[in-house]
Protein backbone atom coordinates (compact mmCIF):
# COMPACT_ATOMS: atom_id res chain seq x y z
CA UNK A 1 0.00 0.00 0.00
CA UNK A 2 1.33 3.23 -1.03
CA UNK A 3 1.43 5.90 1.48
CA UNK A 4 -1.76 8.51 1.37
CA UNK A 5 0.13 12.25 0.22
CA UNK A 6 -1.68 15.75 0.06
CA UNK A 7 0.13 18.17 -2.53
CA UNK A 8 -0.84 21.78 -2.03
CA UNK A 9 -0.07 22.44 -5.98
CA UNK A 10 0.84 20.79 -8.95
CA UNK A 11 4.74 20.37 -8.87
CA UNK A 12 6.76 20.22 -12.28
CA UNK A 13 5.95 16.94 -14.59
CA UNK A 14 8.99 14.40 -13.18
CA UNK A 15 8.24 15.61 -9.83
CA UNK A 16 4.80 14.85 -10.46
CA UNK A 17 5.16 11.08 -11.97
CA UNK A 18 7.57 10.45 -8.88
CA UNK A 19 4.58 10.93 -6.55
CA UNK A 20 2.50 9.59 -8.58
CA UNK A 21 4.23 6.54 -8.45
CA UNK A 22 5.34 6.25 -4.96
CA UNK A 23 2.21 7.52 -3.28
CA UNK A 24 -1.29 7.73 -3.34
CA UNK A 25 -1.16 10.85 -4.07
CA UNK A 26 -4.39 13.56 -3.44
CA UNK A 27 -3.53 17.13 -4.64
CA UNK A 28 -5.13 20.98 -5.09
CA UNK A 29 -5.82 20.50 -9.01
CA UNK A 30 -6.35 24.43 -8.90
CA UNK A 31 -3.42 26.93 -9.80
CA UNK A 32 -3.99 28.69 -6.43
CA UNK A 33 -3.12 28.93 -2.56
CA UNK A 34 -5.48 26.84 -0.75
CA UNK A 35 -7.61 28.55 2.25
CA UNK A 36 -7.28 27.32 5.74
CA UNK A 37 -9.85 24.83 5.74
CA UNK A 38 -8.97 23.87 2.70
CA UNK A 39 -5.51 22.73 3.83
CA UNK A 40 -6.81 21.31 6.96
CA UNK A 41 -8.99 19.49 5.02
CA UNK A 42 -5.76 18.00 2.74
CA UNK A 43 -4.54 16.48 5.12
CA UNK A 44 -6.91 14.77 7.05
CA UNK A 45 -6.06 11.31 7.05
CA UNK A 46 -2.43 11.86 4.89
CA UNK A 47 0.69 10.16 6.05
CA UNK A 48 2.54 12.92 4.00
CA UNK A 49 1.90 17.06 3.45
CA UNK A 50 4.31 18.39 0.25
CA UNK A 51 3.24 22.47 0.47
CA UNK A 52 4.80 25.29 -0.92
CA UNK A 53 6.27 28.57 0.37
CA UNK A 54 3.13 30.35 0.17
CA UNK A 55 0.91 27.78 2.78
CA UNK A 56 1.11 28.84 6.04
CA UNK A 57 1.35 25.30 8.04
CA UNK A 58 0.90 26.15 11.29
CA UNK A 59 -0.24 24.16 15.16
CA UNK A 60 -4.24 23.73 13.67
CA UNK A 61 -2.94 21.85 10.80
CA UNK A 62 -0.88 19.57 12.25
CA UNK A 63 -3.29 18.98 15.21
CA UNK A 64 -6.16 18.42 11.91
CA UNK A 65 -3.88 14.95 11.55
CA UNK A 66 -1.93 13.98 14.38
CA UNK A 67 -0.36 11.01 12.63
CA UNK A 68 1.40 12.63 9.97
CA UNK A 69 4.72 11.85 9.49
CA UNK A 70 6.57 14.34 7.11
CA UNK A 71 5.48 18.04 6.00
CA UNK A 72 7.94 18.31 2.71
CA UNK A 73 8.51 22.25 1.87
CA UNK A 74 9.14 22.82 -1.75
CA UNK A 75 11.43 25.71 -0.86
CA UNK A 76 14.82 26.20 0.72
CA UNK A 77 13.18 29.02 3.27
CA UNK A 78 10.72 27.23 5.69
CA UNK A 79 9.87 30.49 7.62
CA UNK A 80 5.87 29.49 6.46
CA UNK A 81 6.32 26.02 8.90
CA UNK A 82 6.09 26.32 12.59
CA UNK A 83 8.76 24.30 12.45
CA UNK A 84 9.13 24.77 16.70
CA UNK A 85 5.45 23.04 16.94
CA UNK A 86 6.60 19.88 14.36
CA UNK A 87 9.44 18.91 16.32
CA UNK A 88 7.19 18.59 19.61
CA UNK A 89 5.25 16.76 17.38
CA UNK A 90 8.18 14.86 15.76
CA UNK A 91 7.14 15.32 12.55
CA UNK A 92 10.11 15.92 9.87
CA UNK A 93 10.75 19.02 8.22
CA UNK A 94 12.94 19.22 4.84
CA UNK A 95 13.83 21.71 2.36
CA UNK A 96 15.68 21.99 -0.74
CA UNK A 97 18.68 23.32 -0.31
CA UNK A 98 21.45 24.03 -2.63
CA UNK A 99 19.37 23.27 -6.11
CA UNK A 100 18.29 27.01 -6.56
CA UNK A 101 21.07 28.75 -5.48
CA UNK A 102 22.87 29.76 -8.58
CA UNK A 103 19.33 30.72 -10.04
CA UNK A 104 18.45 32.71 -6.95
CA UNK A 105 21.97 34.79 -7.58
CA UNK A 106 21.44 35.17 -11.21
CA UNK A 107 18.04 37.13 -10.03
CA UNK A 108 19.93 39.03 -7.89
CA UNK A 109 21.69 40.26 -10.83
CA UNK A 110 19.26 40.50 -12.70
CA UNK A 111 17.51 43.16 -10.65
CA UNK A 112 20.73 45.17 -9.84
CA UNK A 113 21.29 45.43 -13.18
CA UNK A 114 17.57 46.33 -13.98
CA UNK A 115 17.40 48.95 -11.46
CA UNK A 116 20.51 50.63 -11.84
CA UNK A 117 20.52 50.79 -15.68
CA UNK A 118 17.10 51.02 -15.49
CA UNK A 119 15.78 48.90 -17.73
CA UNK A 120 12.12 48.73 -16.96
CA UNK A 121 11.71 52.30 -16.88
CA UNK A 122 13.90 52.48 -19.99
CA UNK A 123 11.41 49.74 -21.57
CA UNK A 124 8.03 51.85 -20.51
CA UNK A 125 9.71 55.14 -21.86
CA UNK A 126 9.76 53.10 -25.10
CA UNK A 127 6.61 51.71 -25.11
CA UNK A 128 4.85 54.98 -24.25
CA UNK A 129 6.11 56.06 -27.61
CA UNK A 130 6.98 59.78 -26.49
CA UNK A 131 11.41 58.76 -26.53
CA UNK A 132 12.27 61.39 -29.35
CA UNK A 133 15.99 59.68 -29.66
CA UNK A 134 19.25 59.54 -27.81
CA UNK A 135 20.70 62.18 -25.52
CA UNK A 136 24.07 62.53 -23.46
CA UNK A 137 22.34 63.16 -20.01
CA UNK A 138 19.08 61.02 -20.58
CA UNK A 139 18.35 58.60 -18.22
CA UNK A 140 21.61 58.44 -16.76
CA UNK A 141 22.32 55.28 -14.12
CA UNK A 142 25.08 54.04 -12.32
CA UNK A 143 28.04 51.92 -13.13
CA UNK A 144 28.42 48.02 -12.20
CA UNK A 145 31.27 47.37 -13.15
CA UNK A 146 34.47 48.44 -10.54
CA UNK A 147 31.61 49.26 -7.87
CA UNK A 148 30.96 48.08 -4.35
CA UNK A 149 28.70 44.86 -3.79
CA UNK A 150 27.92 44.62 0.37
CA UNK A 151 26.54 40.92 0.84
CA UNK A 152 24.63 41.16 4.37
CA UNK A 153 24.59 37.44 4.65
CA UNK A 154 26.98 34.79 3.05
CA UNK A 155 25.66 31.48 3.11
CA UNK A 156 25.01 29.43 -0.55
CA UNK A 157 23.49 32.19 -1.88
CA UNK A 158 25.64 35.15 -1.09
CA UNK A 159 28.55 32.93 -1.80
CA UNK A 160 27.01 32.52 -5.32
CA UNK A 161 26.87 36.30 -5.49
CA UNK A 162 31.01 36.10 -5.15
CA UNK A 163 31.97 35.04 -8.87
CA UNK A 164 29.21 36.94 -10.42
CA UNK A 165 30.41 40.32 -8.78
CA UNK A 166 34.05 39.29 -9.50
CA UNK A 167 33.04 38.95 -13.42
CA UNK A 168 32.45 42.69 -13.02
CA UNK A 169 35.47 43.96 -11.06
CA UNK A 170 33.41 44.82 -8.23
CA UNK A 171 35.00 45.02 -4.23
CA UNK A 172 32.59 42.74 -2.40
CA UNK A 173 32.29 43.47 1.06
CA UNK A 174 29.78 41.28 3.71
CA UNK A 175 28.45 40.64 7.07
CA UNK A 176 27.29 37.61 8.14
CA UNK A 177 26.36 36.44 11.82
CA UNK A 178 29.35 34.46 12.00
CA UNK A 179 32.73 35.81 10.12
CA UNK A 180 34.55 33.23 7.65
CA UNK A 181 37.90 32.44 8.56
CA UNK A 182 40.74 34.51 6.83
CA UNK A 183 42.02 32.18 4.61
CA UNK A 184 38.43 31.54 3.29
CA UNK A 185 37.80 35.16 2.79
CA UNK A 186 40.96 35.64 0.98
CA UNK A 187 39.89 32.56 -1.07
CA UNK A 188 36.82 33.75 -2.01
CA UNK A 189 38.28 37.17 -2.42
CA UNK A 190 35.64 38.95 -0.11
CA UNK A 191 36.18 41.29 2.91
CA UNK A 192 34.31 41.57 6.49
CA UNK A 193 33.15 45.06 7.41
CA UNK A 194 30.45 45.22 10.17
CA UNK A 195 26.50 45.37 9.07
CA UNK A 196 26.75 49.07 9.41
CA UNK A 197 30.06 49.37 7.15
CA UNK A 198 28.46 47.44 4.99
CA UNK A 199 25.45 49.55 4.58
CA UNK A 200 27.49 53.37 4.15
CA UNK A 201 30.04 52.11 1.54
CA UNK A 202 28.69 49.32 -0.33
CA UNK A 203 27.37 50.83 -3.89
CA UNK A 204 24.97 47.46 -3.98
CA UNK A 205 23.29 46.05 -1.09
CA UNK A 206 22.54 42.20 -1.27
CA UNK A 207 20.41 40.62 1.57
CA UNK A 208 21.20 36.74 1.78
CA UNK A 209 19.81 36.38 5.06
CA UNK A 210 17.75 33.65 6.40
CA UNK A 211 14.34 35.05 7.55
CA UNK A 212 13.93 34.72 11.24
CA UNK A 213 12.62 36.85 14.38
CA UNK A 214 16.10 37.94 14.51
CA UNK A 215 16.43 39.16 11.31
CA UNK A 216 12.92 40.64 10.89
CA UNK A 217 12.83 44.26 9.65
CA UNK A 218 16.54 43.88 9.83
CA UNK A 219 16.57 46.63 7.41
CA UNK A 220 14.82 49.56 8.30
CA UNK A 221 14.90 53.47 8.67
CA UNK A 222 18.19 53.54 10.71
CA UNK A 223 19.62 51.43 8.18
CA UNK A 224 18.69 52.99 4.84
CA UNK A 225 19.84 56.25 6.25
CA UNK A 226 23.25 54.98 6.22
CA UNK A 227 22.83 54.04 3.04
CA UNK A 228 24.33 56.41 -0.03
CA UNK A 229 22.02 58.26 -1.39
CA UNK A 230 23.09 56.47 -4.80
CA UNK A 231 23.07 52.89 -3.60
CA UNK A 232 20.75 50.04 -4.45
CA UNK A 233 18.86 47.88 -2.05
CA UNK A 234 18.86 44.15 -3.66
CA UNK A 235 16.19 41.47 -2.28
CA UNK A 236 15.59 37.66 -3.09
CA UNK A 237 15.28 36.72 0.16
CA UNK A 238 12.08 37.00 2.08
CA UNK A 239 10.20 40.27 2.30
CA UNK A 240 9.76 40.46 6.27
CA UNK A 241 13.72 41.28 6.40
CA UNK A 242 12.77 44.57 5.07
CA UNK A 243 10.91 47.34 6.83
CA UNK A 244 8.08 48.15 3.28
CA UNK A 245 7.02 51.04 5.10
CA UNK A 246 10.88 52.30 6.00
CA UNK A 247 11.69 51.45 2.12
CA UNK A 248 8.95 53.54 0.65
CA UNK A 249 10.05 56.80 2.50
CA UNK A 250 13.35 56.17 1.42
CA UNK A 251 12.73 55.46 -2.01
CA UNK A 252 10.66 58.23 -2.34
CA UNK A 253 12.83 61.10 -0.33
CA UNK A 254 15.63 59.01 -2.73
CA UNK A 255 17.65 58.16 0.58
CA UNK A 256 18.78 55.90 -1.46
CA UNK A 257 19.25 55.51 -5.62
CA UNK A 258 16.63 52.38 -5.90
CA UNK A 259 15.57 48.95 -4.94
CA UNK A 260 15.16 45.61 -6.84
CA UNK A 261 13.26 43.11 -4.99
CA UNK A 262 12.10 40.05 -5.80
CA UNK A 263 9.91 39.43 -2.40
CA UNK A 264 7.83 41.90 -0.39
CA UNK A 265 6.54 41.75 3.69
CA UNK A 266 3.02 40.64 2.96
CA UNK A 267 3.06 38.78 -0.28
CA UNK A 268 1.18 39.07 -3.09
CA UNK A 269 0.47 42.43 -1.16
CA UNK A 270 2.56 44.92 -1.64
CA UNK A 271 2.80 48.69 -0.06
CA UNK A 272 0.58 50.73 -2.40
CA UNK A 273 3.37 53.58 -3.19
CA UNK A 274 5.75 51.07 -4.65
CA UNK A 275 3.59 50.51 -7.57
CA UNK A 276 4.43 54.17 -8.73
CA UNK A 277 7.98 54.76 -7.46
CA UNK A 278 10.39 54.29 -10.74
CA UNK A 279 12.92 53.81 -8.47
CA UNK A 280 12.14 49.87 -8.05
CA UNK A 281 12.05 47.20 -10.28
CA UNK A 282 9.50 44.77 -8.82
CA UNK A 283 9.28 41.25 -9.37
CA UNK A 284 6.99 38.66 -8.45
CA UNK A 285 9.07 36.22 -6.39
CA UNK A 286 10.85 34.40 -9.59
CA UNK A 287 14.57 33.94 -7.56
CA UNK A 288 13.98 29.95 -8.64
CA UNK A 289 11.69 30.36 -11.58
CA UNK A 290 13.01 28.45 -13.82
CA UNK A 291 12.25 24.99 -15.48
CA UNK A 292 15.65 23.17 -14.52
CA UNK A 293 15.65 24.29 -10.95
CA UNK A 294 12.03 24.02 -9.95
CA UNK A 295 12.11 20.66 -11.68
CA UNK A 296 15.34 20.09 -9.09
CA UNK A 297 13.32 21.49 -6.02
CA UNK A 298 10.36 19.45 -6.74
CA UNK A 299 12.32 16.13 -7.16
CA UNK A 300 14.45 16.74 -3.73
CA UNK A 301 10.89 17.54 -2.14
CA UNK A 302 9.25 14.83 -3.37
CA UNK A 303 12.25 12.46 -2.32
CA UNK A 304 12.58 13.76 0.91
CA UNK A 305 8.76 13.04 1.54
CA UNK A 306 9.30 9.53 0.39
CA UNK A 307 12.48 9.24 2.11
CA UNK A 308 10.83 10.11 5.63
CA UNK A 309 7.52 7.88 4.63
CA UNK A 310 9.66 4.79 4.31
CA UNK A 311 11.25 5.43 7.78
CA UNK A 312 14.62 6.99 6.57
CA UNK A 313 15.51 10.19 8.08
CA UNK A 314 15.37 12.54 4.70
CA UNK A 315 18.07 14.07 3.30
CA UNK A 316 17.05 17.47 4.01
CA UNK A 317 15.88 17.38 6.77
CA UNK A 318 15.99 20.83 8.92
CA UNK A 319 14.79 19.49 12.45
CA UNK A 320 17.42 16.66 12.95
CA UNK A 321 17.09 16.70 16.25
CA UNK A 322 13.70 14.26 16.70
CA UNK A 323 16.04 11.43 15.79
CA UNK A 324 18.01 12.29 18.59
C1 LIG B 1 12.85 29.48 -1.64
O1 LIG B 1 13.02 28.32 -2.03
O2 LIG B 1 12.87 29.78 -0.45
C2 LIG B 1 12.61 30.50 -2.69
O3 LIG B 1 12.16 31.70 -2.17
C3 LIG B 1 11.68 29.96 -3.77
O4 LIG B 1 11.73 30.77 -4.88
Amino acid sequence: MKPKVFLTRKLPPKAMEYLEENTDLEMNTEDRVLTKEELIRGVKGKQGLLCLLTDNIDAEIMEANPDLKVIANFAVGFNNINVDEATKRKIPVTNTPGVLTETTADMAFALLFAVSRRVVEGDSFVRSKTWSGWGPLQMLGEDITGATLGLIGLGRIGKAMIKRAQGFDMKIIYWNRTRLDEKEERELGVEYASFEDVLSSADFISLHVAYNQATHHLISEKEFGLMKSNAYMINTTRGPVIDEKALVKALQSRIIGGAGLDVYENEPHLEPELYELENAVLAPHLGSATIGTRTKMGMMAAENLVAALKGDIPPNIVNKVIYE
